[in-house]
């Protein structure tokens, strides 16, 4: 009894763990292009990477970039460079920054910035003809974010 009140305590912790090291998007800490420190303190998941990648509503990376090895998606886009062996070409710190926003390491980018909340030209709020009150939401979360850059990493030449 007394050991599994232990096992229950370590997956609490555990739990609440990635909550609290969560970082915000106005805290990140850029180095040039690179975010070093994960977003989260924990290894991304890089099967609901390809999930964000491949949703519309969320990444949606695929409108703009082709990836070899996801020969399911339809109608993928080309606008931009392809993501095969994108691990060989960059370091997980350079792909975290990209995903985070890509204005820092291509200057002037139209890839979307997918971490930040400020900053922007602001489009009006809901008819209102007014900039919306406060900052807006990232458009992936942090948790997003490292599952993105966990797939990345699994693409190498
Ligand atoms: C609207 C189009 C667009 C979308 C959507 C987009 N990107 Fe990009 N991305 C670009 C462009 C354009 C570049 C090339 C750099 C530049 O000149 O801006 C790029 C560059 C990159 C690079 C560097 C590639 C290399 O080999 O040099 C990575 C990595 C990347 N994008 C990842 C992503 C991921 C992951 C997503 C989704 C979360 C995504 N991109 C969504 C347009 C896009």
């Amino acid at each position: 009894m007394r050991r599994q009140l232990g096992l229950v305590t370590v997956v609490a912790l555990s739990l609440a763990t990635p909550a609290l090291t969560e970082t915000a998007p106005k805290d990140v800490v850029f180095d040039g292009g690179k975010v070093e420190a994960s977003l989260t303190g924990a290894p991304g998941d890089p099967a609901n990477g390809v999930k964000v990648m491949t949703t519309n509503a969320l990444g949606n990376c695929v409108a703009c970039h082709t990836i070899a090895a996801l020969p399911d998606v339809q109608f993928p886009g080309n606008i931009a460079p392809p993501l095969d062996g994108v691990a060989s070409r960059w370091t997980e710190a350079e792909l975290r920054g990209i995903v985070t926003n890509a204005k820092m390491t291509f200057d002037g980018s139209f890839m979307p910035a997918f971490y930040k909340t400020e900053g922007f030209v602001r489009p009006g709020g809901g008819y209102s003809g007014k900039a919306p009150e406060g900052d807006l939401p990232p458009i992936l979360n942090a948790q997003q974010i490292e599952d993105v850059v966990a797939y990345l990493l699994t693409l190498k030449e």
